[in-house]
C-alpha cells in the first residue's frame, strides 16, 4: 500500500526511482509521481493509473538531469485516484515536494489553519497540508545545516495518524528528509549513495546494507554528512544496521508470467527454509530465536492468534494443531476486531501476530494492544526488520523470500508451518509430548517440502479445470475440520484475484443454509480429510459430496492418493500426497492457489495486481 522512494547520489535519480517504484508496484497502487531537484529548482510528474502512464508523460515532460529525487505510487485513501490526488504534492511557493504513506488523521483542522492564510490547495489529499506547512516552517526557521530536517520534526509532532513522509527542499540540493510514524520507511546505504524505501525491495537492486528506522523518528539524508537519525524532539538516536538477505534476483519473476505463479513453484523450498535448523538431530525442535524463557513458555495458559486475511487462516489453522499438540485453549481473531472487543489478556497470554509484510497496521494495532495489556506477543512474519517482529517480545521469521504477488501464496504456506513449530516447541517446553512423539510429527515435517513438490508436479489439470471455470459467477469451498480453513482460503484467493463471488464454508453448517444456493452445474470445490482422520469426519464430508451434487453442483475434490471413497461422486478429483491429519493443509492449499491463478489469467486479469487491493495494508 503506497510505495516510497527516496535517492540522493551520484547516479541519474529519475532512473534510479523509477527503478525503486517499479520494484514496489506490487505493494497496489492506482497513481504514481516523482519530483527531482536540479538547479535550484523542483520537477514533478504524477499520474493517475500504472506507472507506464507516468513514464509516458516523463518522455513529454524531459525533466531535467538530477541526482536527488523522491517517487510514490498510491494507493487512494483520501480523495480519488486522479492526477492530481497523485503524489509528490508541491507547496504553493513550489518550493516543496513531499510523498506519504498511511494518513493524517487531524488533517481537517490542518488543513483550515493553513487555507486561513490564503493558500489554496490543488488537491483533495490529506497529504498536500503537510507540503504547505514544511514549507511555511521552513521558511521561519534560521539557516542552519538541518534546517529541513527540524521543519521536517515540528511538523511531524503536529500530525496525527501514521505516516511516513519523504520531503525534499529547491533551497536544500543535497538533502532529502524523511519521518516516520506507524508507517515503513527503510534507508538504504550504498557507497556514496543513499536510498529510501517503503520496504527493501526498493533499493535492493543497488545495495544490501540498510538502516532500520523506529517509531517517531526523522531521518535526513545528506549527499557528504550520511544519514542523521532523530527522534521528534532532535535527540540522536542511532539506528540498528543490518543486512538484507534477499537478493535482487529473489524480487525477479525468474522466467514465470507471473510472480504468484513463481511464489506457487517456490513453495517447497519455502517450506524447507521455514523448518531450516529448526529440527534437531534427534527429533527435537530448536527455536533459539524465540527469546521468551522456557518458564514464561510454561506459564501461558491462553493462546490468541491474531491476524488479516490469509494470515488469518493460518491462524485458525494454528488452532487446531497449537491445542491438539499442548492442550492451551487457543482463539483465533482478525485484528481488525481483536482489541475492540476488550479480549481478556495478562502475563499469561500469549498472543501470537501472524503477518507475511510485518506492517499491516490492523495487526500491528492489535500487537500492542496486547502489549498494553502486559500479555507476552510472539511474531511469525517474513519480513525481516519490518515493525511487528521489531515491537514484539519474540519472533519466528517464516523466510519465505521475498513475496511479490498482492495474493500470498508461499507468505500463507510458511505462516502455517511456523505455526506448527510454535505448537510443537510448547509441548516440548511443556513436557505434554513425550520425545518420540515430537520426533516422529518432526519426521512429518520434515517430509513435506517434497510433498508440496509433488503436488505441483500434476498440477496440469488443475489448470485445464481453472480454464473450464473462467465464466462461473460463483464458486462454493467445503471443508471439516482443517478442511474448514482451507475452504476459505481457497475462496479468498479466487475472489481477490478471479472477481468471482466465492464463498467458504465448514461442510456441516452446509445443510444450515448455503446448500439454498447450489444450483445447477454451481462448481463446489470440496477439501476431503484423509480416511484415517479421526471421528468418521471423511465420512461425513463424503456425504457433503452426495448432497451437493444431489441438488446439481459440479463437484470439485480434493482428496489425499489412494481415497477412493470420493470417485462416484466426484466430476473431478485432484490428487494431493497422504499426509497426516494437522498438516494436510499444507498440501491441499496448493491445488487452489494454481486454480485461482489460473482462472484470474484466463479471465485476463493482472494475476500479481488485482484491483483495489494493496499488499501491505499500512491503514487501519
Ligand atoms: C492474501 O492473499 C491477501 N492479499 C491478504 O489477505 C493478506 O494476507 C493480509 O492483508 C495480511 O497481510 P500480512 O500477512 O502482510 O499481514
Amino acid at each position: 500500500m503506497c510505495g516510497i522512494v527516496g535517492y540522493v547520489g551520484p547516479q541519474d535519480s529519475l532512473g534510479v526511482v523509477l527503478e525503486g517504484l517499479r520494484r514496489l508496484e506490487y505493494r497496489g497502487y492506482d497513481s504514481a509521481g516523482v519530483a527531482v531537484l536540479a538547479d535550484g529548482q523542483l520537477s514533478t510528474a504524477k499520474k493517475a493509473g500504472k506507472l507506464a502512464n507516468l513514464e509516458k508523460q516523463l518522455a513529454e515532460a524531459d525533466l531535467p538531469a538530477a541526482t536527488i529525487g523522491i517517487g510514490h505510487t498510491r494507493w487512494a485513501t483520501h480523495g480519488g485516484p486522479t492526477d492530481r490526488n497523485a503524489h509528490p504534492h508541491v507547496s504553493a511557493d513550489g518550493r516543496v515536494a513531499v510523498v506519504h504513506n498511511g494518513i493524517i488523521e487531524n488533517f481537517v483542522p490542518l488543513r483550515a489553519e493553513v487555507e486561513a492564510t490564503g493558500v489554496e490547495f490543488t488537491s483533495e489529499t490529506d497529504t498536500e497540508v503537510v507540503a504547505h506547512l514544511l514549507t511555511a516552517t521552513y521558511r521561519a526557521l534560521p539557516a542552519g545545516p538541518d534546517r529541513l530536517a527540524e521543519a521536517m520534526r515540528a511538523v511531524s509532532r503536529r500530525l496525527e495518524g501514521a505516516f511516513t513522509l519523504v520531503a525534499t527542499h529547491a533551497d536544500e540540493p543535497d538533502t532529502i528528509v524523511a519521518s516516520r510514524r506507524n508507517s515503513p520507511l527503510v534507508v538504504g546505504v550504498g557507497d556514496g549513495e543513499y536510498f529510501l524505501g517503503s520496504d527493501v525491495a526498493a533499493f535492493i537492486g543497488h545495495t544490501r546494507n540498510a538502516l532500520e528506522l523506529g517509531q517517531d523518528q526523522v531521518v535526513e539524508i545528506d549527499r557528504t554528512r550520511g544519514a542523521t537519525v532523530t527522534d521528534f524532539s532532535g535527540n540522536r538516536v542511532e539506528p540498528t544496521a543490518y543486512t538484507v538477505d534477499w537478493d535482487a534476483a529473489a524480487a525477479e519473476k525468474g522466467g514465470y508470467p507471473w510472480f504468484m505463479l513463481k511464489e506457487i513453484a517456490e513453495q517447497p523450498r519455502a517450506v524447507a527454509d521455514t523448518l531450516l535448523g529448526r529440527l534437531g538431530e534427534s527429533g527435537e525442535l530448536v527455536l533459539d530465536e524465540v527469546r521468551l524463557s522456557d518458564q514464561e513458555l510454561r506459564d501461558i495458559d491462553k493462546i490468541f492468534v491474531v491476524a488479516c486475511g490469509t494470515a488469518f487462516h493460518a491462524g485458525l489453522l494454528a488452532k487446531y494443531a497449537i491445542e491438539h499438540w499442548t492442550r492451551i485453549p487457543v482463539e483465533v481473531e482478525v485484528a481488525s476486531e481483536f482489541r475492540y472487543r476488550d479480549p481478556v489478556l495478562d502475563r499469561s497470554t500469549l498472543v501470537v501476530v501472524i503477518s507475511q509484510s510485518g506492517e499491516t497496521m490492523d495487526s500491528l494495532m492489535a500487537l500492542r494492544h496486547a502489549r498494553d495489556q502486559k500479555a507476552r506477543v510472539l511474531a511469525i512474519c517474513n519480513a525481516n526488520g519490518s515493525t511487528i517482529p521489531r515491537e514484539s517480545d519474540a519472533v519466528l521469521y517464516t523466510h519465505a523470500g521475498p513475496e511479490v504477488a498482492v495474493a500470498s501464496t508461499k507468505g500463507f504456506l510458511t505462516q502455517v508451518v511456523a505455526c506448527y513449530l510454535v505448537g510443537l516447541f510448547l509441548a516440548q517446553v511443556r513436557g505434554v509430548k513425550y520425545a518420540d512423539e515430537i520426533a516422529a510429527i518432526v519426521d512429518d515435517l520434515r517430509a513435506l517440502p517434497d510433498a508440496v513438490a509433488r503436488v505441483l508436479e500434476q498440477m496440469e489439470p488443475v489448470r485445464e479445470l481453472g480454464r473450464s471455470l473462467a465464466d462461473a459467477n460463483t464458486i462454493l469451498f467445503l471443508g471439516r475440520h482443517v478442511g474448514f480453513p482451507v475452504a476459505l482460503e481457497g475462496a479468498l484467493k479466487l475472489k481477490e484475484l478471479a472477481y468471482i463471488h466465492a464463498e467458504g464454508f465448514a461442510a456441516g453448517e452446509l445443510k444450515h443454509g448455503p446448500i439454498a444456493v447450489i444450483d445447477q452445474g454451481t462448481p463446489v470445490v470440496v477439501i476431503v480429510p484423509s480416511p484415517r482422520t479421526r471421528e468418521s469426519v471423511h465420512g461425513k464430508v463424503v456425504s457433503n459430496i452426495q448432497e451437493v451434487r444431489a441438488r446439481g453442483a459440479r463437484t470439485i475434490v480434493i482428496a489425499e492418493d489412494g481415497d477412493d471413497d470420493v470417485l462416484p461422486f466426484a466430476d473431478h478429483v485432484i490428487r494431493v500426497p497422504r499426509t497426516p491429519t494437522l498438516l494436510a493443509p499444507v498440501v491441499t492449499t496448493v491445488p487452489l492457489q494454481v486454480l485461482a491463478c489460473e482462472i484470474a489469467d484466463t479471465r485476463g486479469l493482472d494475476v500479481d495486481q488485482p484491483r483495489n487491493l494493496a499488499k501491505s495494508v499500512t491503514v487501519e
